[in-house]
C-alpha cells in the first residue's frame, strides 16, 4: 500500500455534497472499469457509451489509458511497479470524477487482479458504484486488428512486457459485464453497458 508522505496535512470537507452536485447535473456519480488486453475494444467502448450519453444530456468523460499516458502518467513504463501506480492513480482519478458527479469510465489494460480490487474498494469506501466490465475478446482477435502494430513487435521481441504475449493478464473473476468485442459492434457493445447502468439505477432511461 502507498503511504502518505506528506505531514502535517488536514482533511478538509467542502460546504457542498456530492448529491447537491448530482442534483445540479440531474445524474449519479459512477466508474465504469474496463479491462482486458491492449486492442480488445475498451476505449473503442468507452468512447461510444460517452458519446451516447452525451448525446443524451449526459456528463461523461473517458480517462483513456494511452491518452493518460501522454500527460499524468508520462512518467510510468509498464513494469509491474509501474503498472500498479498506473491503476493506482487512476482509480484516485476516477473516485474524483464520480465524486464529482461524473459518468467516469477508464480504458486501462488493468493487467492485474489486485490492483483493479483496490480500485473498486476505493469507490465502496467512497460509497461509489464501480462497474467492472471485462472486454473478453479472444488474443487471436486483438493480435489480428493490431492497431498500433504492437503485437507484432512483441512477438518479434522489439517490445518487451508486453501484455498477453510476455506478461501476465489476471482475468477479473466477478465482473460486474463481460463483452467479447468479436462478437457485438462498438454500439452493441456500448448499449449493454448503457443497459446495465439503467437496470441498475446508475442512468435513467434512455429517451429514444
Ligand atoms: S496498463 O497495463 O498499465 O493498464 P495501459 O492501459 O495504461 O496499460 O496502456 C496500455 C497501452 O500502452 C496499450 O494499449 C498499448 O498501446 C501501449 N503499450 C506499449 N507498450 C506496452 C506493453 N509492454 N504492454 C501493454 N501495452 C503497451
Amino acid at each position: 500500500m502507498t503511504k502518505i508522505k506528506a505531514t502535517n496535512i488536514t482533511w478538509h470537507e467542502g460546504h457542498v455534497s456530492r448529491s447537491a452536485r448530482e442534483t445540479l447535473l440531474d445524474q449519479t456519480g459512477v466508474t465504469i472499469w474496463f479491462t482486458g488486453l491492449s486492442a480488445c475494444g475498451k476505449s473503442t467502448t468507452a468512447f461510444t457509451v460517452e458519446h451516447v450519453l452525451v448525446e443524451q444530456g449526459r456528463l461523461a468523460y473517458v480517462l483513456d489509458g494511452d491518452n493518460v499516458r501522454h500527460g499524468l502518467n508520462k512518467n510510468l513504463g509498464f513494469s509491474a511497479e509501474d503498472r500498479d501506480e498506473n491503476i493506482r492513480r487512476i482509480g484516485e482519478v476516477a473516485k474524483l470524477f464520480a465524486d464529482a458527479g461524473l459518468i467516469t469510465m477508464t480504458s486501462f489494460i488493468s493487467p492485474y487482479r489486485k490492483d483493479r480490487d483496490r480500485a473498486r474498494r476505493l469507490h465502496a469506501d467512497a460509497g461509489l458504484p464501480f462497474v467492472e466490465v471485462f472486454m473478453d475478446t479472444p488474443i487471436e482477435v486483438c493480435e489480428e486488428r493490431d492497431p498500433k502494430g504492437l503485437y507484432k513487435k512483441a512477438r518479434a521481441g522489439e517490445v518487451k512486457q508486453f501484455t498477453g504475449v510476455d506478461d501476465p493478464y489476471e482475468a477479473p473473476l466477478h465482473p460486474e459485464l463481460v463483452i467479447d468485442a468479436s462478437k457485438v459492434s462498438p454500439q452493441e457493445a456500448a448499449l449493454t453497458v448503457i443497459k446495465y447502468l439503467e437496470d441498475h439505477g446508475h442512468l435513467p432511461k434512455l429517451q429514444v
